[in-house]
């Protein structure tokens, strides 16, 4: 069986060089899609590290703590899609924003600012009874469904951090994130020293980047001053009040360059390179970050890695590249943080404007895969996941000569665990149904023989048809099933 030729604009005849990088440089920009899910502008993971780093320096930490922290900051959000859902079902409305402005107000008071909070964020689609009644019943459980939302996040986010193999001052780090100096924060109520040093920095650190990108030096300077002894420890405020007024704070944060400055800030004794072990654990460990934003697309990313390396062992494609592509599926739907839940879990018909927002997803895979050094053509790829042969897929409209093997495998290995996954709107999909709604779709806007080849790998049986697919032009229905 002959696979499709791969796409002529990717460089020849490598398109996938043997990486040399460091975690560092995976991670830093594997943090932007973790600012999509915290609806902060992307960069914020590496300009709260950035920030981190200065404060420790100012404190005197020794290098090899700093090393520590370094990762701490970075993967400081590792839990944040863990309750998405949850928060989504909470607030009835979009769960990004309503974690975009509560990192702007002082939720722990109750006054204007909270309310406020409440009546821009909670139900705000609903008819006026439904969402008086909605806000009384968030009001009244604020307080322990607050701590449940830090609770699975912080749970979450150590959980990952650990998995990658990171020492117990990083899990620690990121597990009491939340917690506050006087003692009221979450998920255990930790006071001033009880809790880790690492978190206090990181939680100042986001918060002084949060506010510095939105309202500037000033704003950020004041509210840390403000929250000094509440939230914060007030030494390390003071520690960023002094370096503020000598301007060292700030410093290049908006610079277009901000990866390479957060990659120099890892102290040079504790850098650690990314072998091709260290890469797959970093690859599974986003996949279940995606995969954590909604019930629906628990285990998405991994199904479609194993559906797409099951065609590509049928293809018997060589043991590196069937690596690569798995790497591709597994992050193939990094873009998908940016989608609200609210979009995700919807039973009904999506609109216009919300399909906008879901053919945006892959493009944001390719501004985050794009980043990472090595990454740049498995990245093309994976962010072709919704592209169709004829040219009706999303999110550039790319045609049969412009789909490489990896992009078309992938595309058929998305749609067959979708469809084989329960959704807001239908049941799992039969593996009969699910092999028949593919070849449907092709040959003209899937490819035909990667169908045959997962038909054939799912049945046992020997693949059939597999010439290489004839273009045309017919347009495909968008179905609904396309979120995936
Ligand atoms: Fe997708
Ligand atoms: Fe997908």
């Amino acid at each position: 069986m002959k696979a499709p030729d791969r796409f002529s604009g990717f460089p020849s005849p490598n398109p996938h060089p043997e990486p040399s990088i460091r975690v560092s440089e995976i991670l830093s920009a594997l943090s932007y899609a973790l600012d999509l899910t915290e609806g902060q502008p992307m960069g914020h993971s590496v300009r709260a590290c950035i920030i981190g780093m200065r404060l420790a320096q100012q404190i005197g930490l020794p290098a090899p703590e700093r090393a520590d922290l370094y990762y701490s900051l970075l993967l400081k959000d590792a839990g944040c899609s863990s309750n998405s859902s949850r928060l989504f079902h909470i607030v009835t409305a979009d769960e990004i924003k309503a974690k975009r402005d509560v990192k702007l107000t002082d939720w722990t008071r109750v006054g204007w600012e909270s309310l406020q909070y409440a009546l821009t964020h909670v139900a705000t689609d609903l008819p006026f009874l439904q969402r008086i009644r909605r806000l009384f019943q968030v009001a009244a459980t604020q307080q322990q469904d607050s701590c449940a939302l830090v609770k699975i996040r912080c749970e979450r986010g150590a959980d990952i951090a650990k998995q990658l193999g990171f020492s117990d001052r990083v899990v620690s780090g990121i597990y009491s994130l939340d917690e506050h100096w006087n003692g009221l924060g979450y998920p255990d109520g930790l006071r001033k020293d009880e809790i880790p040093l690492f978190s206090r920095i990181a939680n100042l650190s986001q918060t002084l980047d949060v506010f510095h990108t939105d309202r500037g030096p000033s704003a950020a300077i004041d509210v840390a001053s403000r929250r000094s002894g509440r939230w914060f420890d007030p030494q390390l405020v003071n520690a960023a009040v002094c370096m503020s007024k000598n301007g060292t704070l700030w410093t290049g944060l908006d610079s277009p360059d901000l990866l390479h400055k957060v990659i120099a800030l890892e102290p040079e004794q504790r850098r650690i390179p990314a072998n091709e072990d260290a890469i797959d654990n970093i690859c599974q460990a986003f996949a279940e970050v995606i995969d954590a934003k909604s019930p629906f697309t628990y285990r998405h990313s991994s199904g479609v890695a194993e559906a797409a390396m099951e065609i590509a062992h049928w293809f018997g494609m060589k043991p590196r590249d069937v690596k690569l592509l798995r790497r591709a599926a597994l992050l193939h739907d990094l873009g998908k943080l940016s989608v609200p839940n609210a979009i995700l879990e919807k039973p009904g018909k999506l609109t216009d404007e919300e399909w906008t927002i879901v053919r945006k997803h892959p493009y944001y895979t390719l501004e985050i895969l794009k980043r990472i050094p090595g990454f740049e053509a498995l990245g093309e790829e994976a962010a072709a996941h919704h592209e169709k042969l004829d040219g009706s897929g999303y999110w550039r409209g790319l045609v049969a000569e412009q789909l490489s093997t990896f992009a078309r495998i992938l595309a058929v290995a998305d749609i067959f665990d979708a469809l084989r996954a329960k959704r807001p709107y239908r049941d799992s999909l039969p593996l009969e149904k699910t092999f028949s709604i593919l070849r449907e779709e092709s040959p003209h806007a899937l490819d035909l023989p990667c169908i045959e080849a997962l038909i054939a790998a799912k049945t046992s049986s020997e693949p059939c048809a597999l010439e290489a697919p004839k273009n045309s032009v017919a347009a495909t229905t968008q179905k609904r099933s396309s979120i995936s």
